[in-house]
């Protein structure tokens, strides 16, 4: 499966993804558009191209997603992964690879949309949390759940706890999604999502 990798930063997911090592998965490219993306060092060690489109050079959102687009297809994505990629993307960008752009998101969908949503989760006062890897559609953070992974939240957590909790979690759910992509196993019809052809 030719895969390619959205980062805006840190880059601890796209490093999970790497390490999976998963032989159906052929990760042809990571792009960054922040320069100074720590996580382009992780993609530079196992000899991934890295591309950086940098968002502040382009007008606007329509002209910046473009350029996206032109590069990923230099690539023949079959499947492309947000891995802590900090930009929203146009609709006309989401339609273009409905059913081939997902996204992990640190809260149980549909809780704590957005951003900060450690900080959000214990302010609730919520027992348990986790993330959500789900097909990007053109509502942000919206539906199209693929799989989830839960954590305990403690009375005395600190927001940096939670967030440590969650992310380790988050490096076992997103390659395990993409190795059922890679085995043809899921798929996104309207708002719905299938694995082996039972509704999720
Ligand atoms: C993760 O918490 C992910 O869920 C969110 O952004 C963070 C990215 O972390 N979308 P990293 O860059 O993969 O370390």
């Amino acid at each position: 499966l030719a895969v390619v990798i959205l980062i805006s930063g840190r880059g601890s997911n796209l490093k999970a993804i790497i390490d999976a090592a998963d032989p159906l998965v052929d990760i042809r490219a990571v792009i960054s558009n922040r320069p100074q993306a720590q996580g382009l060092t992780y993609a530079e060690q196992a000899g991934i191209p890295c591309e950086i489109i940098d968002h502040t050079q382009f007008a606007d959102r329509a002209t910046f997603d473009t350029a996206l687009q032109i590069c990923i297809n230099r690539y023949q994505a079959q499947l492309v992964v947000l891995a802590g990629f900090m930009r929203i993307l146009t609709p006309a960008f989401i339609q273009h690879y409905l059913g081939r752009l997902i996204n992990i998101h640190p809260s149980l969908l549909p809780a704590f949309k957005g951003l900060h949503t450690h900080r959000q989760a214990l302010q609730a006062g919520v027992t348990e949390h986790g993330a959500t890897v789900h097909f990007v559609t053109p509502e942000l953070d919206s539906g199209a759940t693929i799989l989830q992974g839960r954590v305990p939240v403690y009375h005395d957590d600190t927001e940096e706890q939670l967030a440590q909790r969650v992310l380790q979690i988050e490096h076992q759910l997103y390659p395990q999604v993409i190795h059922w992509f890679a085995k043809r196993r899921l798929c996104l019809q309207g708002h719905q999502v299938y694995l082996d052809n039972q509704r999720l």
